[in-house]
Order: structure tokens, then sequence, then C-alpha cells
């Protein structure tokens, strides 16, 4: 079966690592057959959540930008990366705004009981590439928490994620001992599963 696989780059370095980790990613994606997506958020025009939950009442945001075309990517993939980097112990904001941005989706499923993937589809999973400059242990606790939500609001099943410390300038990745084959790796099962 051939599975439409979305990447989003959260990241504003295009050159940077987890940059570098997604397009490792869809490669392997497109040697393994299936069809891919990258989004560059720094392409899009997405404002922040203002919490005015307009939304509550049909699950549409009144705010006009690029969110709903990547809302109606995201209801249509059936595997989704997401390439974020950590900024002051979290994901960068840009990561956080597009998450914030999908209470619509909260709206739907909580408050309406409406199902936003395809009856028909296949399971989705998800994958979280992340990259942090220091060694802290705990460096990708919140990330992966508000990356574990949205997926799971998006019945996004959350595969083993590939996270990696103690790497900062921009590219620095391609030397790391593991992480392009364990992209691979992990991309590989992603579409297999
Ligand atoms: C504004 C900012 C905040 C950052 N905060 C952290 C941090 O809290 N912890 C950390 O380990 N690295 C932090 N970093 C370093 C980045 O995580 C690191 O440079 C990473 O490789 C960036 O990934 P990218 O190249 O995909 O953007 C920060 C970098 C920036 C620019």
């Amino acid at each position: 079966m051939t599975l439409s696989v979305l990447g989003i780059a959260c990241s504003p370095r295009r050159n940077g690592n987890t940059t570098r980790l997604l397009l490792e990613a869809m490669k392997t994606v497109q040697a393994e057959g299936h069809m891919t997506e990258l989004v560059y958020l720094s392409d899009l025009n997405i404002n922040p959540c203002q919490g005015c939950n307009a939304c509550s009442a049909k699950g549409i945001c009144i705010i006009k930008d690029d969110v709903p075309k990547l809302q109606e990517k995201l209801i249509q993939a059936d595997r989704l990366i997401i390439a974020a980097p950590i900024f002051f112990m979290g994901v960068n904001a840009q990561a956080k705004i597009m998450i914030d941005r999908m209470q619509p989706f909260w709206a739907r499923k909580y408050l309406h009981h409406q199902s936003l993937i395809k009856p028909s589809g296949p399971e989705r999973i998800g994958l979280f590439l992340s990259v942090a400059g220091t060694e802290k242990v705990d460096v990708f606790k919140c990330a992966e928490r508000s990356i574990q939500t949205f997926f799971h609001m998006l019945d996004i099943h959350y595969a083993q994620p590939c996270l990696y410390r103690g790497v900062d300038q921009a590219g620095k990745i391609i030397e790391h001992p593991t992480a392009l084959g364990d992209v691979r790796r992990a991309t590989q099962a992603l579409t297999l599963s």
C-alpha cells in the first residue's frame, strides 16, 4: 500500500540539524516507494492562537492564514514526521505556535465528537525528530509531552522518536555517529508497520 507521508520542518534554519534529519527521512520514504510532502513552517503565515475559543462552536478557527491548508494536510496524511529543535527546553516557537493552532481539532474531537481520520485508512503513526545543543538529560522532556499530546489529539500513534543531544552548530548532525542511520531505520519502520 502506498502511504502519504507528511514531513514538517519546524526549524527556522533551513541548513539546520533537524531539517537535515527530516530530509534523510523523506529520502528514505521515497526510496520505499511512498508519497512525500515536505512543509517548511518558515514558508507559511501562521499566527499564534488567541485563546478566543471561537473554534469551540464549530471547530473552525477565525484567524485567516495558512493554518487551514496545513490542517487539511494533517488530516490526509497516513504518516507524520515532525522535525523541531529544542529552544529553551521545549519545542521551538514556530512548532509550538503551529501546535496551539490545532485547537479546532481538539474542539471537533472532544466537544463535537467528530472523527478526524478517514474511517478506512491505515493506523496513523508519527515520528518526532529533535536536536538539542546541550547534553542535559531531561532536555527533550517538555518537547516530547507537547508532541505526544499533539499526536494523540490527531489520533496518531507516537513512534520511538529520534532525539540527539549536544549538537548545536547548523548541519553538525551529519557528524553524529548514529543519527542519519537511526533516522533511516526509524523511517523504514514507520512505513512498514
Ligand atoms: C533561541 C534558542 C534557544 C535554545 N535553547 C536551547 C535549550 O534550551 N537547550 C538546548 O539544549 N539547546 C538549545 N538551543 C540549541 C539548539 O537546540 C541547537 O542549536 C539545535 O541544533 C538547533 O537545531 P536546528 O539546527 O534544527 O535549528 C537553543 C537555540 C536557540 C537558537
